[in-house]
């Protein structure tokens, strides 16, 4: 059994304690961002996926410090990792929500999306199988929740990867929104049914979110909610 721990947050405060967590890199990409909401997106998805990866190191979130180069350009902006340490991390956003799922290794793919969106033909064309595409309902209330469902199980999986967009969405098709998450078929040869876990989360009203692992053991997944400066035990 593979267990998958995933912690949602709103976003939280820049306060002086929460800002000292970032590292000279991190601090630059916050301060690049031009709107404070992604600002404080980004800040929380830091500070929690620190504390986190401090809780199951037996460390302190002032001493997590993340390698996160992009495996295709070596900017700073790739999935972080914890080098030399059984943890895999996964970082997601969207709106007031904000997501950190975490293993002992298996690589983990974690991707929450506001739903409230509407998704039409050209995204529904370009981002879901013929297949898919013959299970949306018609309504379509139906059809963009359905699809913000396929949608976060493909990031999931594309993150879980650490190949992101560079993954065709197409090659993959997934069992129907209403129906267990499932990786049916492959086109992709990173991604495999026999290896690959894929589960739906709670992130709350308005929001879809799910987890890949990519094991062929069983996961046992859990979702719990953080609040800064609370341990993350007993909660
Ligand atoms: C990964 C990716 C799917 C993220 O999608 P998104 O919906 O915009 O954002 P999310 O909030 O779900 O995820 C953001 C997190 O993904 C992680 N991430 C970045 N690149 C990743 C990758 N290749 N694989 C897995 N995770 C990745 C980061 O931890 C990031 O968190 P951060 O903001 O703290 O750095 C998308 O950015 C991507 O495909 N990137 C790779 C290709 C690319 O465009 N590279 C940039 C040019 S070299």
């Amino acid at each position: 059994m593979t267990d998958c721990a995933v912690w949602w947050s709103e976003p939280i405060t820049a306060t002086s304690d929460a800002l000292a967590l970032l590292d000279p890199t991190e601090k630059e990409r916050y301060g690049a961002y031009r709107r404070h909401e992604d600002q404080r997106r980004f800040l929380t998805g830091r500070v929690l996926a620190k504390t986190v990866a401090a809780h199951r190191l037996g460390s302190t979130p002032e001493n997590i410090h993340f390698d996160a180069s992009c495996p295709d350009c070596d900017k700073p902006h790739g999935p972080v990792r914890v080098p030399g340490a059984a943890l895999a991390l996964s970082i997601s956003h969207a709106g007031d929500r904000i997501g950190v799922a975490a293993t002992s290794g298996a690589p983990v793919g974690l991707d929450v999306e506001d739903a409230s969106r509407n998704a039409d033909d050209s995204l529904i064309s370009y981002a879901l199988s013929e297949a898919e595409q013959r299970t949306l309902p018609t309504d379509a209330a139906g059809r963009a929740r359905a699809f913000f469902t396929f949608w976060t199980r493909k990031e999931a999986l594309m993150k879980a990867t650490g190949r992101g967009l560079r993954i065709s969405l197409k090659a993959l098709t997934l069992s129907s929104a209403d129906a267990p998450a499932r990786l049916l078929v492959s086109g992709e040869t990173t991604l495999s049914p026999d290896t690959t876990r894929l589960r739906d989360l709670d992130a709350g009203p308005g929001y879809r979110a799910a987890v890949a692992v990519l094991t062929s053991e069983n996961v046992d997944v859990t979702e719990r909610w953080w609040r800064p400066g609370a341990s993350l035990d007993g909660q």
